[in-house]
């Protein structure tokens, strides 16, 4: 697979509508959260990328099983028997760190070691150990290897996050929904992620309040049931293919996203002179004339403009008239794109947490890696209003999250093959 490469030929507008896929973001929790339920959880709408694939490996090795068909997942905990997860599963991915707050949740107990996931800098899990520590579990680091007991069972209690980390909610949330007593997060992160986690478990039992919002209330019950449930939408893909249609100067529709569920970033695609357009579930949008710069963007927890959407976001704006800056404030090393991009035609200055990019009339096709997922799909996005033939390699890192970016691409008109 990491042998596989994108050949793209830039120039051609995308033209046309395409279904948003679920949101590897939400389903990855979701798919942990499983692990609380007695019974059978059933969950459509959701993505078949290499992460969930990796999620339900990692289930597997627990001892439930996993079965897709097409976009549904169908999840069978009953057999729940581990709780260890190896090295190599927990290397697949950063989300597998969830997995201490649902086996906590669920066993009382687990073992596991520092999760992989992209290179965006140091990903530190020191909030999560704090914040699963309060709420009563014992956690003692060895050799990179982390065991994790809760001999008297997990207690609610009062968790303040001194930064609103998406994960370390997630894990709080996981651990918390059956605990003994009521447990408060405040300075929660309030990613709608966050609240598409809470409407599973709450649909599966579990009584969260406030999920989405900076304070979250959950009140433990004793256990959790089965379910059907559904993803959300993935509002990251569709900023990725939002900027698509800027570099090609398209037009295109996503299906099956709400815009009100990407108000963190339209904003700024409208402020580059974007037509944006919203109907009940899909969002219109005109990329045809010519467009501007949007001036500064800064990346921050939601419902700030989100650190995901920002490689995108920049290969758009290469092509517009102006200077853009960009402030990259959630993680350290977040601009391993831009060689990328510069390689192809960008003018991209990075001073510290600063990038300074001066847009180009055009950009040029070139041979590229991906860096990482974002990244990676921000070069695809930049390939398509390129003069000529992008070749992207490492493309692993894009399948992590997108189920097709050639099948999507291509039904936008755009010229891509995968060899
Ligand atoms: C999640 C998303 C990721 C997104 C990020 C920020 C998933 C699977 N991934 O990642 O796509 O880019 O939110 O929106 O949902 N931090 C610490 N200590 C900790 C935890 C986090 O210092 O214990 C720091 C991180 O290094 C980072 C910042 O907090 O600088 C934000 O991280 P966090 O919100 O936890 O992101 P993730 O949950 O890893």
């Amino acid at each position: 697979m990491s042998g596989q490469k994108l050949i793209i030929k830039g120039g051609k507008p995308l033209n046309g509508e395409i279904k948003i896929q679920g949101a590897k973001n939400s389903a990855l929790p979701i798919i942990a959260a499983s692990l609380l339920c007695s019974g059978k959880v059933t969950l459509k709408n959701c993505p078949r990328i290499s992460d969930t694939y990796a999620s339900c490996r990692i289930l597997s090795h627990l001892g439930c099983r996993c079965s897709f068909s097409e976009n549904t997942l169908l999840i069978d905990t009953e057999n729940l028997c581990c709780t260890h997860i190896p090295d190599e599963l927990m290397q697949e991915m950063r989300s597998s760190i969830i997995y201490m707050g649902a086996l906590l949740g669920a066993k009382g107990k687990c073992s596991l070691s520092f999760p992989g996931g992209c290179q965006l800098g140091p990903r530190p899990i020191d909030m999560h150990i704090q914040s699963l520590k309060k709420l009563g579990a014992d956690i003692k680091e060895e050799h990179g290897e982390i065991e994790c007991t809760a001999l008297s069972g997990i207690s609610g209690t009062k968790i303040t996050l001194g930064y609103p980390s998406v994960g370390t909610t997630e894990n709080i949330m996981l651990c918390a929904v059956t605990a003994k007593g009521k447990t408060v997060i405040t300075n929660a992160a309030r990613e709608p992620e966050i609240a598409d986690l809470s409407a599973f478990l709450n649909k599966c039992g579990a009584k969260i309040k406030g999920a989405g919002s900076g304070t979250v209330v959950i009140n433990g019950v004793k256990e959790l049931h089965g379910c059907e449930y559904s993803i959300m939408p993935d509002r990251i893909a569709a900023a990725t293919y939002i900027s698509a249609a800027v570099c090609s100067r398209g037009e295109i529709a996503l299906k099956g996203i709400e815009a009100s569920l990407c108000e963190s970033f339209l904003s700024v695609y409208e402020q580059m002179g974007c037509g944006i357009y919203a109907f009940d579930d899909s969002i219109y949008v005109n990329a045809e004339k010519k467009l501007h710069s949007p001036g500064k963007i800064m990346t921050l927890p939601h419902p700030g403009f989100p650190t995901d959407a920002q490689p995108a976001v920049m290969a758009a704006v290469c092509r517009t008239d102006g200077i853009t800056i960009f402030e990259e404030t959630v993680f350290e090393d977040r601009y391993r794109h831009v060689d990328a991009l510069v390689k192809m035609g960008a003018d991209i200055k990075v001073v510290g947490k600063a990038a300074v990019v001066t847009g180009q009339k055009t950009l040029y096709g070139a041979k590229v890696a991906a860096s990482d997922l974002r990244g990676g799909a921000a070069l695809t996005a930049a390939a398509l209003g390129a003069e000529g033939i992008t070749e992207i390699s490492k493309i692993c890192y894009i399948d992590r999250g997108y189920e097709s970016i050639e099948r999507d691409i291509s039904l936008l008109g755009g010229d891509i093959k995968r060899k």
